[in-house]
């Protein structure tokens, strides 16, 4: 089994995936109630990968033997001020969440839990690639801020979802 506090705050980051799924459905909603298709399916994607990564984890523990509780989730921030506020608060989120994966990463490695060090390793590179993907965006979209056709064109010709990772952990009920 996985080591106590690793899995104590692998059980933590389930209830951060969560919350950061419904913090990117609220952001969709928003872009989809001002009808901005692109930018709602952008965000919805991205709900839906947060999802997979609790899954992923909820897998792992059940892997590993090791108990698994699913959380309840922090509300998330349903008004904006503007078009871009929501790609700024997710940009924050996502680094917050680098934050944490390598803190989980660190929690591993101290207590000599290899495997659990190992499971972390897509994460970190997950984020790194998250991080990246939002602040080309908040980048495109401070710059223009006052022509939200031209974020639309941004996101529909440079973000069109990632292919299939044969990489990527296996995810509980897929
Ligand atoms: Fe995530
Ligand atoms: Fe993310």
């Amino acid at each position: 089994m996985p080591a106590d506090a690793f899995v104590a705050k692998l059980n933590e980051q389930i209830a951060h995936e969560f919350a950061a799924h419904q913090q990117y459905l609220a952001c969709a909603v928003y872009y989809d109630d001002d009808t901005l298709p692109q930018l709602a399916a952008f965000f919805y994607r991205q709900a839906v990968e947060e999802r997979e990564h609790a899954m992923m984890m909820v897998q792992y523990l059940l892997d590993t033997d090791a108990p698994v509780r699913i959380p309840g989730v922090a509300a998330p921030i349903v008004e904006f001020a503007d078009v871009v506020e929501p790609i700024r608060l997710a940009l924050e989120q996502e680094k917050r969440v680098s934050e944490q994966i390598n803190a989980l990463a660190g929690v591993a490695r101290a207590e000599g839990d290899y495997s659990s060090e190992q499971f972390m390793q897509w994460f970190i590179k997950e984020q790194v690639e998250e991080v990246a993907t939002m602040s080309d965006l908040l980048r495109w979209a401070e710059r223009s801020r006052d022509d939200v056709k031209d974020i639309e064109d941004y996101v529909a010709r440079e973000q069109t979802g990632e292919a299939a990772d044969a990489t990527s952990p296996a995810a509980a009920g897929a």
